[in-house]
């Protein structure tokens, strides 16, 4: 029978602790691969969520709602409101005595809020120097991608009415 005599401290520290590197390196590994699968899980799963909910939700609706007086404001003159939720808020511009648009006021590069210019006849948003086309929402320079959504209005005798918006396709 042969009998070991401990040499060093180190070989008294791995009796004490048996754990070699090899294994501790696998066991990262499959920690790692672990993580990775419940990560994919949970990103499948915030999918799956965002499908349900807008099955549910459906085709946004616009119902009809007055957002101005004709006589409200002058011409050159703006006045904002929110269409067709609370948190979607709009510019209306009233551009001759029988003329109004409105837009949403959501810039299509990063969402910055965009105001009229009279003075420069456009829309303009301060983020990164994108202008829009009072006329029709579209881009006439900067990064935004796409026009400005437009809001459909009716004129109901004083009224100024909200029946819908018209979307670019890309948008
Ligand atoms: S957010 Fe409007 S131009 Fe960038």
């Amino acid at each position: 029978m042969k009998l070991f005599r401990r040499s060093s401290a180190e070989a008294l520290w791995r009796d004490e602790f048996p754990i070699h590197a090899a294994d501790e390196r696998y066991v990262n590994r499959r920690q790692f691969t672990k993580f990775l699968v419940l990560t994919s899980l949970a990103m499948f799963a915030g999918n799956v969520w965002i499908l349900v909910r807008s099955w549910l939700r459906g085709t946004p609706a616009f119902p009809a709602t007055v957002v101005a007086r004709a006589d409200e404001i002058g011409i050159g003159g703006v006045k904002l409101f929110s269409y067709p939720l609370p948190h979607d808020n709009c510019i209306l511009i009233r551009t001759g005595p029988e003329n109004y648009v409105a837009y949403s006021q959501k810039c299509t590069h990063l969402s910055c809020a965009v105001y009229y210019s009279q003075t420069a006849n456009r829309l303009e948003c301060p983020c990164h120097e994108g202008y829009f086309s009072v006329k029709d929402g579209s881009v006439l320079q900067g990064p935004p991608p796409r026009p400005l959504p437009r809001v459909i209005l009716e004129r109901r005798g004083e009224d100024l009415v909200a029946v819908g918006m018209e979307v670019h396709p890309e948008g």
